[in-house]
């Protein structure tokens, strides 16, 4: 018999007897049910799924390196933001409305969640590769989420459902048109930009407090797929956005990110032309222009899907000592949402999930649960008089600005230039040239061919008409002439016209 140096054991290391045959009455009679082995195999087997992420299901990423080349300390006292600090970090790319299994090229933002394993405990910048969203008030987030993914009559995604909701939120105009321009469908995870869209805040060692916007700059410049390339690919290889980044590092090639900030300082946000607030809104550079901050950069692989990247929480509201969030509505709500979600769904113990677990000690006086398993000690209660630990205000800089008033149901004011189409017509007219803008006008009319009914129609034409008023002619022309038979002008370069072949966003 050949003895193994790593012999298979049970869960509890006792050594099993086979790997291959269950223990039955004679080799032709009944499993009897002591072989305790087979029963573990087939229980933990039946309990291997956790549910997936609501939002964002399909999504993978790799550890790195976060390093600050640039001095912000003007700006912000974080520790992780000092000049020459190198702090670890986690990244997590997804898609957001399709499911675990679902193509990495369907059209659709994608998220970019950085998780900082700083010095003062864990930082977490959980972002888009689009400075903007869909809506800002947060009471449409669910809402708007459920449009995306499937009908409960016939569990299909539906595109009737998608542009009925958009064409109702005009706010959602300007992240519509995002991502039905090129960025819709990013070539992979490596060549795309993430933005923390949100305005955060930060405070300095004098007590300032500043108003500030994450760019992460992807250093392997921006690369996108047209409609079919990506709609192709989808067939060819679903996950081609995962091997991407797991090929590129496994060979060495690790990517980067320079992180800049826009800086708005404190007073200013009082009476800026636009609510700077809105996360409908992006500042424009001319006004708030980007500074240096460092490097990300990606350079390890998972090793174990499952526990490194499944169960990976990003909260944004793992905010360490100098750094905040504003009064920006959806991300105050997203402060609360996010560990509610990771309580729900990995268990109230979430953080002591190691790739969750900060670097520093932890002293809480959080307690038991399901799943707690690091020890902790007596006393359990604060204030005490047993030596447990005590809050310390000097470690601690929040940034915390005035809130007064009634409480209303309301929008935001709207300040002089705040309007739903301005800053999307800027992007179409002056930021987009001829051929994106073509593709542009290619990648709506396919999805609006995709069974979208008459009267929703009718308002996406006004809707573009609203966002920029040739677009919206064109699409006009182009859905109107399809349907009818006569030949696309609109569908012509590089959209599939074919219905078998249109974003399934
Ligand atoms: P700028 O001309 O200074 O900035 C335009 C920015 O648009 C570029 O810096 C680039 O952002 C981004 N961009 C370029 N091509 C595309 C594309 N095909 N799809 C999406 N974005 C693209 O002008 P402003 O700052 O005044 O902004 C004008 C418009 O540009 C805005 O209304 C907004 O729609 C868009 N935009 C603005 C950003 C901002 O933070 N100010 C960021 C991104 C877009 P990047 O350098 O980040 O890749
Ligand atoms: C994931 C809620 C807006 C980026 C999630 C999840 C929830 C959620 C519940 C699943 C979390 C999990 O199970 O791990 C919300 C709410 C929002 C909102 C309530 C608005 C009110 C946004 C915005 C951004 C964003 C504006 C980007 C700027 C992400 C990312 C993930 C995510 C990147 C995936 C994180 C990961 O990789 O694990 N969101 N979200 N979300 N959200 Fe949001």
């Amino acid at each position: 018999m050949t003895t193994h140096s790593r012999p298979t054991t049970t869960d509890a290391g006792i050594p099993v007897a086979s790997d291959e045959l269950s223990l039955t009455v004679g080799p032709d009679g009944p499993i009897v049910l002591n072989d305790h082995y087979l029963i573990e195999q087939m229980a933990n087997f039946n309990r291997e799924r956790i549910p997936e992420r609501q939002p964002h299901a399909k999504g993978g990423g790799a550890f790195g390196v976060f390093e600050v080349t640039q001095d912000v300390t003007a700006y912000t006292r974080a520790a992780a933001f000092r000049p020459g600090t190198r702090t670890d970090m986690l990244a997590r790319f997804s898609t957001v409305a399709g499911e675990r299994g679902s193509p990495d090229t369907w059209r659709d933002p994608r998220g970019f969640a950085l998780k900082f394993y700083t010095s003062e405990g864990n930082f977490d910048l959980v972002c888009n590769n689009t400075p903007i969203f869909f809506m800002r008030d947060p009471m449409k987030f669910q809402h708007f989420i459920r449009s995306q993914k499937r009908r409960l009559s016939n569990n299909l995604r539906d595109h009737d459902m998608q542009w009925d909701f958009w064409t109702l939120s005009p706010e959602s105009a300007h992240q519509v048109t995002w991502l039905m321009g090129d960025r819709g469908i990013p070539k992979d995870w490596r060549h795309m930009n993430g933005y923390s869209s949100h305005t955060y805040s930060w405070i300095n060692a004098a007590g300032e407090i500043f108003w500030v916007k994450y760019h992460f700059l992807t250093d392997q410049g921006i690369e996108f797929l047209t409609q079919a390339e990506g709609d192709e690919m989808a067939g060819i290889d679903g996950d081609a956005h995962q091997r991407d980044l797991y090929s590129a590092i496994e060979r060495g090639e690790h990517p980067s990110w320079t992180l800049k900030v826009q800086i708005m300082p404190f007073e200013e946000a009082k009476t800026y032309r636009f609510n700077p607030f809105d996360l409908t809104k992006v500042w424009p550079h001319g006004d708030y222009p980007l500074h240096e901050v460092g490097k990300m950069t990606l350079n390890r692989n998972v090793a174990d899907y499952h526990t490194e990247m499944e169960q990976a929480a990003f909260e944004p509201n793992n905010l360490v000592p100098g750094t905040g969030l504003s009064p920006d509505k959806m991300l105050l709500a997203r402060g609360f949402s996010y560990a509610d979600a990771h309580r729900a769904r990995l268990g109230v113990n979430y953080k002591q999930i190691p790739v969750n677990s900060p670097t520093v000690e932890v002293h809480a006086y959080s307690k038991d649960g399901e799943m707690r398993v690091r020890n902790a000690a007596d006393p359990v209660y604060a204030p005490n008089s047993q030596g447990g630990p005590q809050a310390d205000p000097s470690r601690v800089a929040e940034p915390l600005w005035y809130a007064d008033g009634e409480m209303v149901r309301s929008a935001y004011t709207l300040r002089r230039d705040d309007d739903d189409w301005g800053q999307a017509g800027t992007m179409v007219r002056h930021v987009l040239d001829d051929a994106a803008r073509d593709r542009l006008v290619s990648n709506i009319v396919g999805h609006l061919l995709k069974g979208v009914s008459e009267p929703v129609l009718v308002r996406a034409f006004e809707y573009w008409r609203n966002v920029d008023k040739d677009l919206g002619d064109r699409i006009e022309q182009g859905v109107r002439s399809q349907r009818s038979g006569t030949a696309p002008e609109a569908a012509e370069p590089g959209n599939p016209a074919s219905p078998d072949t249109q974003a399934r966003t």
